[in-house]
Parts: structure tokens; C-alpha cells; sequence
């Protein structure tokens, strides 16, 4: 990308600095710890988290930042960095090569800057709010590839509830998709979409720091995203579905159908 705002090239930096220590515990015997929610946490996440934040601050003193580990450091500002140290830690921890540093700014609600980065692979995903979605500096778009050619991971929200959707969408969305599946690593599903390797991620409740970069490569490469009952989206609501536009209608009814089973409204 020509024309990178200082933002972006911050939020670069950040992730392949983040990468780095990922890349020095991948596949060692890293201490893992449960957090109260069962997720897990290494000494890699916090570390991560700590480069990211140093970085971001160095340039921005002015900025808040949230990061999954160390929560929000709100300075006022209407400039909020998202960040998630390891995004598919599980992953991570179990020596799965789907993880990465997720990194986005949001000004006003708005996300302007996204970068997700696996180190596992090398892939840097970047994307600037009307300047289109890069991968390892390639542009890059959704698929165009219609329901019988299509990939669509669906990841679980918190709440039983969302638990609920989540088995039956799994139950009947193989009927008319071809494939449907969880990566365990958001940022990544979607990039993936961004990239054309995935046609639809379904997001059923996560953090903002999960998704926020995501988004904006999903909609920069081309992406559409709404909420589950079609209607427009916008961050940081965290019940949504992204895809390539072919088949989202499709996906909308699928959704209300099974919400509708479970009394959902
Ligand atoms: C996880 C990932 C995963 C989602 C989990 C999240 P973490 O984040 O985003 O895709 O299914 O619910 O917790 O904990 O690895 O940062
Ligand atoms: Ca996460
Ligand atoms: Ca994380």
C-alpha cells in the first residue's frame, strides 16, 4: 500500500514485534495458565501485550488502549486501540499454527486501521479504512464463490444461549454449505475471508479486541458485514456475519431460523 498513515505503520510494527515472541514459545513447553473463564493464558500473551502497548505508546502517549490482558488504559481519547496479544491461544498452546497478534485502532467507534499478523506462517494482513486490504503488501479480495464451493466457520459466543446456536447452526448448516467449520482463531477466519480462502465467518459474541481488525480487512477486501438479522452493522456490535456477499442472504435465514427454534429474538 502506497500512502501508509503513521497509524498503520504503527500498528505493523506492533504485531510483527508481537510476532516475534510468539514465533520464540511456538511449539516449546510453554506454562500455560486458566483464566476464570477456562480460557488459557502463557507468558506469551502477556508479553505480547506488553510490546504492543509499549509500541502504540511510544507514538501515541495520547491514545487508550484495550488489550485483552491488561484491560483498558483510557486516556480520554477518542482513539481507541483494540489489541489481542494471541488471538487463538488454544491453538497456540497446542502447537496449532493458526494464531496471531490482532492490533486495530478505532476513532469513534469506527475502525480506521487493522492489522492481524501470523508468525507461524509469515502472513501480515493489513487494511486502512478506504485504502483496501493488503496481504504480505498483495492486494487482496473475497472470494466470489457461491454456497456449494463455500468454506464457513462459525466460532462460539459466552453464553449458553449462544452456546445453543452454535450446535444447531453446526447441525444444519452443512445441508446447503459445503463446509462448515471453527479455525479457533477469529483474526485469522477473518482474514481468511478477506483473502478468499473462507467465504463467511459467523460471530455469535466476542470482544471487540477479537474482531476489530478482522472487520476491517473483511470490508476493506470487499467484504459484506451485517448483523444476524441482515440489518447494517457496526462495530462494536459483536453478533455478526461476514462474508463475501455471494450467499449472505442465505445465511440471514439460516441464522433467524435457528434463533426462532431456540425462542431467540
Ligand atoms: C479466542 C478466539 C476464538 C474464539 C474464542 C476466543 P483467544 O480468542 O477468538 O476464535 O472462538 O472464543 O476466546 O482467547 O484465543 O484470544
Ligand atoms: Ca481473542
Ligand atoms: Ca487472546
Amino acid at each position: 500500500m502506497e500512502n501508509k498513515s503513521k497509524e498503520l505503520k504503527v500498528a505493523i510494527k506492533a504485531a510483527l514485534e508481537a510476532g516475534k515472541i510468539l514465533e520464540k514459545y511456538f511449539e516449546t513447553k510453554i506454562l500455560k495458565e486458566f483464566k476464570e473463564d477456562k480460557s488459557i493464558v502463557t507468558l506469551a500473551d502477556r508479553e505480547s501485550e506488553e510490546i504492543i502497548k509499549k509500541i502504540i505508546l511510544e507514538n501515541f502517549p495520547d491514545h487508550s488502549i484495550l488489550g485483552e490482558e491488561t484491560g483498558m488504559t483510557a486516556n480520554g481519547s477518542e482513539y481507541v486501540w483494540h489489541i489481542d496479544p494471541i488471538d487463538g491461544t488454544r491453538n497456540f498452546a497446542n502447537g496449532i499454527p493458526l494464531f496471531a497478534a490482532s492490533v486495530a485502532l478505532a476513532y469513534r467507534n469506527d475502525v480506521i486501521v487493522g492489522v492481524v499478523y501470523n508468525p507461524a506462517t509469515h502472513s501480515l494482513f493489513y487494511a486502512e479504512k478506504g485504502k483496501g486490504t493488503y496481504f504480505n503488501d498483495e492486494r487482496i479480495f473475497v472470494s466470489k464463490d457461491d454456497k456449494d464451493h463455500a468454506i464457513v466457520t462459525v466460532s462460539p459466543g459466552r453464553l449458553d444461549i449462544e452456546k445453543q446456536l452454535l450446535i444447531e447452526l453446526y447441525h444444519d448448516l452443512p445441508k446447503v454449505i459445503r463446509s462448515v467449520r471453527n479455525l479457533g482463531c477469529t483474526a485469522i477466519e477473518l482474514a481468511y475471508v478477506a483473502r478468499g480462502g473462507l467465504e463467511a465467518y459467523i460471530n455469535l459474541g466476542l470482544n471487540t479486541y477479537d474482531f476489530a481488525a478482522g472487520v476491517l480487512l473483511a470490508q476493506e477486501a470487499g467484504g459484506k458485514i451485517t448483523n444476524l438479522d441482515g440489518s447494517p452493522w457496526k462495530f462494536p456490535e459483536n453478533h455478526f456475519i461476514a462474508s463475501n456477499g455471494v450467499f449472505h442472504d442465505l445465511l440471514v435465514e439460516e441464522v433467524k431460523k435457528q434463533k426462532a427454534k431456540l425462542g431467540m429474538n
